[in-house]
């Protein structure tokens, strides 16, 4: 006869995929029945229309049935504004309930790694998601903080289509190709623009740290917007410790306005520079000729400017996955197996090796 601590035992194992803790824990399971080999309980969902509901009552089921029962009804049900507010409190870390972040914390072993670039447009969101995708793919914990307020882009560059869950005032980071992912442009309707100024700006990047359940993490990387404004000196605040790296394009003026944004991490924000990142280097023809349509040399001359290595060289070439309807679909991500997702390889494998 399996008996209700059984039951429980047996849902220690299983989690709730978003928070990524047990649903024991979480107090989600309530009411438990054992008849025979019948057991019925209830699962208190964090909100109404959970989109996990699907995976997490199969998880349930398997882990019941695993004990030996042969049928198993799940009752879902949402939890009360309370439970969900003592929930929130208790994901909090004892730092982030006295309002700060255990991620900053001087005992934290996370790494941040702040994406520069002195001109826009140069590819910095690219490389940004492209090199936590591949740190992932790596077997690190990888997030991503979307620091372009105004200009955010990372949710679109991923192809992800859902908002985070926010339980009372915790919000939990959406993941996509095993990176979690932190983004004004999950808060704004219809892509509606950003309006706010100075101040408010670091305040909301304050809040991606010190009101999202990140988890541990690895590596945070931080998609600056273009330039050398407040956001740059924002985030020194923050993160005095991140180490940035510098994209430009292989156009010698890009390489020398990108000089500016070295220099800034070199002398203003004090940022260890990790090195630079050309983007956009040729265009690979038909014939397997490279074509330096944007110029050539940049990169490799701003690295020696700033005394740093040249990380990575990347050919202009869209991704393969621009299918809408593909499960990996992504306007900006590349496969592994694509020649721009091998060199992104190359290049988280450098920058595991330096940071
Ligand atoms: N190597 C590449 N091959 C083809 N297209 C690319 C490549 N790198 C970037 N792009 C495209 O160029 C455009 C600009 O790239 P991206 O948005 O990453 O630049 P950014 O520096 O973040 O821009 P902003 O300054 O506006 O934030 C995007 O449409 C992106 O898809
Ligand atoms: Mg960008």
């Amino acid at each position: 006869m399996i008996t209700a601590e059984q039951v429980l035992e047996a849902l220690k194992g299983v989690k709730d995929p978003e928070i990524d803790r047990s649903l024991v824990e979480l107090n989600m399971i309530r009411n438990i029945q054992i008849e025979g080999t019948t057991v019925s309980l209830d699962v208190i969902l964090t909100i109404q229309g959970c989109p996990l509901k699907v995976k997490i009552g199969e998880d349930v089921e398997d882990a019941i049935k695993a004990l030996g029962a042969e049928k198993v009804h799940v009752t879902f049900g949402s939890m009360t504004d309370e439970e969900r507010a003592a929930l929130s409190q208790k994901l909090r870390t004892p730092q982030q309930q006295t309002g700060t972040s255990d991620l900053l914390s001087p005992t934290s072993k996370t790494k941040f790694i702040a994406v520069a670039s002195g001109k826009g447009g140069v590819g910095k969101s690219t490389v940004t998601v492209n090199l936590a995708v591949s740190l992932a793919r790596l077997g690190k914990k990888v997030g991503i903080i979307d620091a372009d307020i105004y200009g955010f882009s990372v949710p679109d560059m991923m192809g992800i289509e859902q908002r985070p869950v926010v339980i009372d005032e915790t919000i939990l980071p959406v993941e996509r190709f095993g990176v979690k992912v932190m983004s004004m442009g999950f808060f704004v309707d219809d892509n509606a623009p950003v309006v706010w100024r100075g101040p408010i700006l670091g305040k909301m990047l304050r809040n991606f740290f010190h009101e999202v359940h990140w988890g541990e993490l690895d590596y945070l990387l931080l998609d600056l917007p273009p330039g050398t404004g407040d956001v740059a000196l924002d985030v020194h605040q923050i993160i005095p410790q991140s180490k940035e790296i510098i994209v430009t394009t292989p156009h010698a003026t890009a390489a020398f306005v990108a000089a500016r944004a070295g220099a800034m991490a070199l002398h203003t924000t004090k940022h260890e520079l990790l090195g630079v990142v050309e983007n956009m280097s040729w265009y690979e023809t038909r014939d397997g000729e490279q074509d330096y349509v944007f110029g050539r040399g940049g990169g490799q001359k701003l690295a020696e400017e700033l005394d740093v290595e040249l990380l990575a060289q990347i050919p202009l070439r869209a991704p393969d996955t621009l299918d809408p309807n593909d499960p990996l679909f992504s306007p900006s991500i590349y496969d592994e197996k694509h020649p721009t997702g091998k060199i992104y390889q190359q290049l988280a494998e450098k920058v595991i090796a330096k940071a």
